[in-house]
């Protein structure tokens, strides 16, 4: 079994250090870089979009994962590819024609994903299964980090598992909110291949970073 991504999410970094904060994560063993574009119309917050991106963008070579809580999303997705998004994560709630949204991610070069809000049904994910790399399964309703983790997703994740196997296509399985020591290996158990991790990564500064990464990765403290 390949071990599971750890995305940090650099909604609970430093903003004022960014470039710094990203280059400590990636010491630190994280495998993806986890990126909130807020809107403050999508979600109750607001973060940032693709000038910033783009000014991150050397500062690692680690792959961002780009997780758009914005509507809408479509004139938006060359700005993201050029800024230097590999994965880019839409919710499908965010416009009308989320199969179309999809396309124009993949022709722009970067790899589609879709998010499930914890009132998302994972039977959405159905008629576009050919054509994602992975699905986001949010565990807590998407605007904050530090919330807690919402139990009744594990069941939704299991599901994917499901469909994911059965499609015998390579989809990344993500979960996204309030994952912790003790709710990561629960997500992992159920089907999970990657995890995003904001608050608990973040915690205590740039030494404790390895550690807390560590934490997530139950199979490798083995
Ligand atoms: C929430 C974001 C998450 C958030 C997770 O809307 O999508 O990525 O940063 O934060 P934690 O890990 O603190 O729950
Ligand atoms: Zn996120």
């Amino acid at each position: 079994m390949k071990p599971v991504l750890i995305s940090p999410s650099i909604l609970s970094a430093d903003f004022a250090k960014l470039g710094e904060e990203i280059r400590a994560i990636d010491a630190a063993g994280a495998d993806m870089i986890h990126v909130d574009v807020m809107d403050g119309h999508f979600v109750p917050n607001l973060t940032f979009g693709p000038p910033v991106i783009e000014k991150l963008r050397p500062h690692t070579k680690k792959l961002f994962d780009v997780h758009l809580m914005i509507a809408p999303v479509d004139p938006f997705i060359q700005d993201f590819a050029k800024a230097g998004a590999d994965i880019l994560t839409v919710h499908p709630e965010a416009g009308a024609h989320l199969h179309r949204t999809i396309q124009a991610i993949r022709a722009a070069g970067m790899r589609p994903g879709v998010a499930l809000n914890p009132g998302t049904p994972a039977s959405v994910i159905e008629p576009v299964i050919g054509d994602i790399d992975l699905v986001l399964v949010m565990s807590v309703n998407p605007g904050f980090g530090g919330q807690s983790f919402i139990e009744s997703q594990l069941r939704k994740v299991e599901q994917l598992r499901r469909m994911i196997d059965a499609s015998g296509r390579d989809i990344i399985l993500e979960i996204d909110g309030g994952l912790n020591a003790e709710t990561a290996p629960r997500a992992i158990a159920a089907g999970v291949t990657a995890i995003v991790a904001g608050s608990a990564v973040f915690k205590g500064g740039p030494d404790a970073y390895a550690a807390n990464i560590r934490a997530l990765r139950p199979q490798v403290n083995a």
